[in-house]
């Protein structure tokens, strides 16, 4: 890679985390230091003084070979350095000392006096080590002069609201033609007879917009399709893992599974499936021949006009795609000289006539140097859209041109700017940038859990007070508007709820995570030779060499792939973030040995088999996050989890009993899935006491309770712990509630209108019980009534509710809906779902929808002999109408009518004003009636 040289080190950063501990330590909290007081002092200055040299190299572009050793060497051990802190920093956080006095206090004194000199004496131990060995490195290296850059980092606020919402629009400069070409492509009906299997390969080096492309291709094949699967293949493909996935696509079921891990096997089963159909199937981002060939098995060939469609960065791997007369390798092209200013443009001043006439020569040298790469393109205008004064686009366009003199590979160009935008980052959001190779290519990267692992790695530091969450999402949002990741959808909150990272940056990360020793990449089963500070096993791993190596310095640790085995936990005593969620491999025992992972902050257990948490689990006294969401029940939390003084984040299953005394933990922000009259008395009136928490979730159903005096005495004890959560921090409380008609709540509100409340899910009763309550709430955004239907006149009220931004309504309505141009001003996403009844939007309903989802029963919706005049819905009222997705439940309903109902969404679509991006979906396609005629 051409920008390898460069030395830019994000674990500068990390470093800082250590200096705020060692200002921590001298502060009074720490009261056992005293006598090594001086020493934690001075060590705190040689610190600084390394802390110093690592930022102002992290600023030079192009340091010499023995800058970077050195640098390295103060890296690694700033790190060596924080694990022995961290080490006697557990030594003097002691636990409280516990209530009571008399003899007993007495005696528990003498015994902490004996201990507190034993640990004194430790930790002067430590300290003088590490001044030991600072000292023997301050010898062996002297000052060195660096050149500053001119190109400082920037740090722009950006509002966590990531406005373009529906970016599609710009996704789709220069690509709609060469969409709308395959798509008709792919339509055509052959003109000699066989009408059989046809493969596109789309082939051109990465950067190009070969995935958008055949995404797009994807979304727009509609109708022709009887089934359709997108896979995305990476370097290292676990075959067993994508034939299945493929299967459970074109079954379109969801659920299906092969239950077999044997290729063959699967394989067999879909060409069975396919034998008959016509199916479309998208391979993207395919690497090798070998891999084409096991796939390409499961391609059966028939009559019916079916395609494959390939995308790859290699040529030859395009060509054995296409072995067959009529298969066909698409060259995509970088971007026309007019696209590529109309791309750059766009992000920058919006449109080119906006661009200030003093940077017009600027951009278009630095567009030439992009060299028509739509990735290119985006990173660059991403840095430039910061900056707006002549002299610092000179900056960068002097820096690309210099680059690139006697280069004229557009790769290296863009490496080039891939490393101009890496560069141009603040130290923060590099290290939370490299951060993101611990996860597998083209992997859907959940924002909270990125942003926890983040916090617990110590990236995150805000200042006193500051929400460490909050923080981080703006990292996040500003590494999306910096187009260095992805959004993958939009919430209705406004922000990404996960995201995606395009391989080329990726493999531009990797790069430099290992350059630096950010993180350790396990390829071709070459054993690592420097030390391993974070690791991620993807699943297809050699485990002989996993067993052989060194974690004792690990500090975070993934676990991807199913099956994978944990390596033991007394190997992993540095471990600050473990994430073993989805791990079908461990269980019970492996949880046990966890409690033993004394540094650990993050742990998320999620989706694993484990259903019991340890009961020393309150020896993690450092942790922070906790996810415990796991597949099967967790009866109950241990009660030594309320001795985790620290812990900020705790999330459990909907049936989960919590300890009743938890008033101590005291740091806990978030808290998820708190079944309400599970809990006992004691729980309930001890929440009240959590100042800190911002966001709560509650399951309220008293099915559990017999009595009915009990369940109103837990009622008024929730009640006024909520109502005393919101005069502290409580911002965001989201009630399931799943209700009963003896209930005895009926008609009467139960909760205040609390202005947290921002989500309600009506799991079990009817809208109508608390129509009137919902409508008095002040901040509701969240609505979604999922088992029952609900009356025309329910649907009405809610549309007084002014603040509802999303409202699911997962059994529809029971009489036809018709939604007039009253209510529901701020509405921006419904899905609705239908049996029987119809949906009518009016002209000015819903002004400000823009997704729209809709899922129908055919079978119910359309019985035979209605027309397609049944789907006429009155979208092309919804004016801001941006996206629409349909489900087609097929089970029962006649293939024809399938036909015609897609068909019929189609050029709903084409009629709307604002061709919204329309996506359509078959389930059950396995059981639709047989045409017979
Ligand atoms: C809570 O903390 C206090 C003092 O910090 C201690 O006395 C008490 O025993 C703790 N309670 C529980 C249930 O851990
Ligand atoms: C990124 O942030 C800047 C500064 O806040 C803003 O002007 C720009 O429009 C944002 N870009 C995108 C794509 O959101
Ligand atoms: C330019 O960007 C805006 C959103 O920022 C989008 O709505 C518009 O369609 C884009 N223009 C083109 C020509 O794609
Ligand atoms: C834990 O992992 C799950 C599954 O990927 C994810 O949804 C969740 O956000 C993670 N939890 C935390 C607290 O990060
Ligand atoms: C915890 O994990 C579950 C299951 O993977 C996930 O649905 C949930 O969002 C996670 N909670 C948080 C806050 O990350
Ligand atoms: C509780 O969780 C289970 C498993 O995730 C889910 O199926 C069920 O619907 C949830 N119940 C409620 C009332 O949310």
């Amino acid at each position: 890679m051409a920008a390898a040289g460069i030395l830019v080190s994000a674990s500068t950063w990390a470093m800082g985390s250590l200096l705020l501990k060692l200002g921590a330590m001298l502060g009074d909290e720490y009261r056992l230091l005293r006598e090594v007081r001086g020493d934690v002092r001075l060590l705190q200055d040689e610190l600084e003084a390394m802390h110093a040299f690592l930022l102002r190299m992290s600023r030079v572009e192009d340091p010499d070979e023995q800058a970077k050793l050195r640098a390295k060497a103060v890296r690694e051990m700033s790190y060596e350095i924080e694990d022995r802190v961290d080490k006697f920093m557990r030594l003097v956080d002691r636990p409280d000392e516990s209530g009571g006095g008399g003899i007993l206090k007495l005696i528990g004194d003498w015994g902490n006096l004996l201990t507190e000199m034993k640990t004194r004496r430790r930790i002067a131990k430590e300290v003088r080590g590490i001044k030991g060995q600072l000292n023997q490195a301050s010898e062996r290296y002297e000052r060195y002069k660096i050149d500053e850059s001119s190109l400082e980092p920037r740090n722009a606020k950006v509002d966590p609201r990531i406005v373009a919402v529906f970016r599609d629009a710009s996704e789709l400069i220069g690509i709609d033609g060469l969409r709308d070409d395959l798509v008709k492509w792919m339509s055509n009906e052959d003109h000699d007879s066989t009408n059989g299997l046809k493969v596109v390969s789309i082939v051109g080096y990465g950067g190009l917009g070969k995935t958008t492309l055949a995404n797009q291709v994807y979304h727009k094949l509609g109708a022709n399709f009887e089934c359709k699967a997108f896979v995305s293949i990476s370097r290292n493909p676990d075959m067993t893992k994508i034939l299945n996935f493929i299967f459970s696509q074109i079954h379109n079921k969801g659920e299906a599974h092969t239950g077999t891990r044997d290729p063959q096997l699967i394989i067999n089963r879909i060409r069975e499936f396919l034998k008959d159909k016509r199916y479309c199937i998208i391979i993207d981002d395919i690497w090798d021949i070998p891999t084409y060939k096991i796939l390409a098995c499961s391609f059966v060939e028939n009559s019916r006009g079916s395609r494959v469609v390939t995308t790859t960065r290699i040529y030859d791997v395009a060509k054995s795609c296409c072995s067959s007369d009529g298969d066909l390798v698409y060259n995509i092209k970088p971007l026309g000289v007019h696209d590529s200013k109309k791309l750059f443009f766009n992000r920058t001043f919006g449109c080119e006539e906006k661009c200030p006439p003093n940077l017009k020569e600027a951009s278009e040298d630095i567009l030439k140097k992009c060299g028509g790469l739509p990735l290119a393109i985006n990173a660059i205008s991403g840095l430039l859209v910061t900056r707006k004064t002549k002299e610092e686009w000179n900056h960068v366009r002097c820096s690309i041109i210099g680059f690139a003199q006697g280069k004229n590979s557009e790769v290296d160009a863009m490496n080039y700017i891939l490393f101009l935008s890496y560069f141009d980052l603040p130290l923060y959001l590099r290290s939370c940038l490299l951060y993101l190779t611990m996860f597998p290519e083209d992997y859907k990267i959940e924002r909270q859990r990125l942003v926890h692992r983040w916090i617990s790695e110590g990236f995150i530091r805000g200042e006193n007070g500051e929400d460490l969450a909050e923080l981080a999402e703006t990292y996040f949002h500003e590494l999306i508007n910096r187009s260095l990741i992805q959004p993958v959808d939009i919430g209705y909150d406004g922000k990404a709820p996960s995201c995606r990272i395009h391989d080329t940056i990726l493999d531009f990360l990797i790069h430099k995570a290992v350059e630096e020793n950010f993180c350790t990449q396990l390829r071709n089963n070459l054993k690592p030779c420097d030390r391993i500070r974070r690791l991620s096993l993807m699943g297809n791993e050699d485990e002989r060499i996993i067993e052989q190596l060194d974690l004792s310095h690990a500090r975070s640790l993934g676990v991807f792939g199913h099956n994978q085995r944990l390596p033991s936990p007394s190997r992993l005593k540095a471990l600050r973030v473990l994430d073993i969620c989805n791990c079908r491999g461990s269980g019970n025992h492996h949880v046990k040995e966890i409690v033993k992972l004394l540094q650990l902050r993050y742990l998320n257990i999620s989706g694993t088999r484990i259903s019991e948490l340890p009961r020393q689990i309150g020896d993690l006294k450092y942790l922070e996050t906790l996810n415990a969401t796991v597949a099967q029940e967790l009866s109950e939390l241990p009660e030594s989890i309320t001795q985790l003084k620290r812990l900020a984040r705790l999330f459990v299953p909907n049936k989960t009993k919590f300890p009743d005394r938890i008033a101590n933990m005291t740091n806990l922000q978030e808290l998820g899935n708190v079944n309400a009259f599970v809990q006992s008395l004691n729980f309930l009136e001890e929440l009240g006491n959590l100042r800190n928490l911002r966001k709560l979730s509650i399951v309220w159903d008293t099915s559990c309770i017999l009595k009915f005096d009990e369940a109103s005495c837990k009622e008024k004890r929730l009640v006024s712990s909520l109502c005393k959560l919101e005069t502290c921090k409580l911002r965001f409380l989201c009630i399931t509630l799943s209700l009963r008609e003896n209930d005895g709540f009926v008609g009467h509100l139960f909760v205040p209108d609390l202005s947290s409340i921002r989500e309600i899910n009506l799991y079990r009763g009817k809208i109508c019980w608390i129509t009137k309550w919902l409508i008095s709430l002040v901040n509701l955004e969240k609505l979604s009534v999922i088992r029952e239907e609900i009356e025309l006149e329910d649907l009405e009220m809610l549309g007084s509710i002014a603040t509802l931004v999303e409202l699911v309504l997962y059994s529809g309505c029971l009489g036809p809906a018709t939604i007039t141009s009253r209510g529901f001003e701020q509405l921006e996403r419904l899905r609705f779902n239908f049996g029987v009844a119809g949906l009518m939007f009016e002209v000015g309903a819903m002004p400000n929808l823009k997704k729209l989802d809709l899922q129908i029963y055919l079978s119910k919706f359309n019985p035979v002999g209605t027309t397609s005049n049944g789907f006429d819905f009155g979208i092309q009222h919804l004016s801001s109408l941006a996206w629409l997705r349909v489900t087609l439940y097929c089970i029962g309903a006649r293939a024809a009518d399938v036909e015609a109902a897609e068909i019929a969404f189609e050029s709903m679509a084409e009629a709307h004003p604002n061709r919204p991006k329309l996506e359509m979906m078959r389930l059950f396609q396995g059981d639709m009636l047989q045409d017979d005629l």
